[in-house]
């Protein structure tokens, strides 16, 4: 009986020691659009000048290892999208769902203030994998930098921020188990 005791507390012992207290670590992604026979399709969203885009030949991020990787890689975290680094410092995607904002998307770095209409908290992903912001789309602009696409919230406007030839997408996640951490530019 005694024996028994001693060997059922080793047990729990090494149970406990053998879980981890720290949380796992949150899935990360690129996302690529998906808009069938249209030019977006399969286009890989960047990140660059605090904004998203499609089709942006180059990101001009300040990475560790691959500088030179086109697409921009996230997590989400406490219903924010996050731009993945290792480093202290956070990068994270803001919506304006004002009418001034009329849908912007752009991301922050560090404790900078946001825009007054600024939203962090509303991302999800989906069990189809999709990325959504309060249950509401993406959608690009043509004629952005470098012959880009600029990425807006689609809040059912023809023309956000005056911007013609846009088109929604679905936003698919494509899990990345490496992920190369960057700093992505500022304005
Ligand atoms: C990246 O750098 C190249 C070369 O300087 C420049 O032409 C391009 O506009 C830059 N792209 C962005 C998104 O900053």
């Amino acid at each position: 009986m005694k024996f028994q005791l001693v060997s059922l507390f080793s047990l729990l012992l090494s149970s406990a020691t053998a879980a981890p207290s720290s949380p796992p670590e949150p899935k990360t992604f690129d996302i690529m659009a998906l808009r069938s026979a249209s030019p977006i399709h399969f286009s890989q969203v960047s990140a660059a000048k605090s904004g998203l885009f499609l089709d942006l030949p180059a990101q001009n991020a300040t990475c560790k290892g691959d500088e030179s990787k086109g697409s921009a890689t996230f997590y989400v975290e406490n219903e924010e999208l996050v731009l993945y680094s290792s480093e202290g410092v956070k990068q994270k995607v803001f919506v304006d769902r004002s009418g001034m904002g009329q849908g912007i998307v752009g991301y922050i770095t560090g404790d900078a203030s946001l825009p007054r209409y600024g939203e962090l908290k509303g991302w999800k992903v989906d069990a189809d994998q999709n990325l959504w912001f309060k249950d509401t789309g993406l959608i690009a602009c043509p004629n952005s930098i470098d012959g880009s696409w600029k990425i807006w919230l689609d809040l059912g406007l023809q023309q956000p921020g005056g911007n013609t030839g846009c088109l929604g997408f679905t936003a698919r996640t494509l899990e990345i188990a490496k992920p190369v951490s960057c700093q992505y530019t500022q304005v």
